[in-house]
């Protein structure tokens, strides 16, 4: 597997990706029914897009010369930054959305963050945001996200960062994370995450069962 870091000529074919992959599986979309396998979603797109333009991402290739799926993506992590008053605005800036499944992923997203000052807690400017994690379902269960999570702590490291963050929406990627390093800052259960009349808003399958926001610092002696 070769992993390399995404650049504007691969926006296009990393949309693809996560239309294939990401859209679909993770368990928040599926949880709101946010699209079918193959099927895109405006808002989704455009909240990666951004992302990508910080040029923090990564992806991992199919580097098998031999192979039909040579060149091929099989995962892919993308990084943004996160720099104080960005996640109210964002929040701000979802009301105006008219998509009810996006908004209610979000909302739960954002909401969450918001309860904490991660910045004043850790005392950094500028947080490296892991927001999305994903292995194409062919490629799954060969350490290809572990290696992806890896390789992003480094390339936050280059640039600087003292501390990444990343909600993690299901158990694999909670795993994953914390096999990295990167340890539980808070939580919100599925089950208890409900609206005024007792309703989960969420129905996230098992295995499930929580939204994991975690963290990493990075020692500056180590930059
Ligand atoms: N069942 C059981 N164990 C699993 C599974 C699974 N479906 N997926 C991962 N694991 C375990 C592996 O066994 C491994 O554990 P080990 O080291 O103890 O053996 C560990 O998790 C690492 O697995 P990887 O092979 O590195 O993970 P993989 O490359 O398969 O990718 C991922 C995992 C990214 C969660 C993939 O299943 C996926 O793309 N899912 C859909 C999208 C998604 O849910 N992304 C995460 C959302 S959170 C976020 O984006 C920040």
């Amino acid at each position: 597997m070769e992993y390399k870091l995404i650049t504007a000529d691969h926006f296009e074919r990393v949309i693809e990706h996560l239309r294939r992959n990401f859209f679909a599986d993770e368990p928040l979309n599926r949880a709101a029914g946010l699209c079918q396998h193959g099927g895109g979603n405006a808002e989704l797109e455009h909240h990666s897009l951004t992302t990508l333009q910080d040029q923090l991402s990564i992806m991992a290739v199919d580097g098998r010369k031999d192979s039909n799926n040579y060149g091929q993506i099989a995962g892919v992590i993308l990084n943004g930054v996160l720099r104080p008053g960005d996640t109210e605005q964002a929040l701000e800036k979802l009301q105006e959305s008219t998509d009810a499944n996006y908004k209610k992923i979000f909302e739960l997203l954002y909401g969450h963050s918001m309860q904490v000052d991660l910045f004043a807690r850790y005392n950094v400017e500028q947080i490296f945001d892991v927001r999305i994690l994903s292995v194409d379902a062919r490629y799954r269960g060969q350490g290809i996200a572990k290696e992806l999570v890896r390789r992003a702590e480094q390339v936050a490291r280059k640039s600087g960062f003292q501390l990444l963050k990343a909600d993690a929406t299901g158990i694999f990627s909670q795993k994953i994370l914390c096999s990295q390093g990167f340890q539980p800052f808070s939580e919100q259960l599925y089950a208890k995450y409900t609206n005024d009349a007792g309703e989960i808003i969420l129905p996230v399958e098992a295995p499930h069962i929580k939204l994991q926001l975690l963290t990493k610092q990075l020692n500056k002696d180590t930059q």
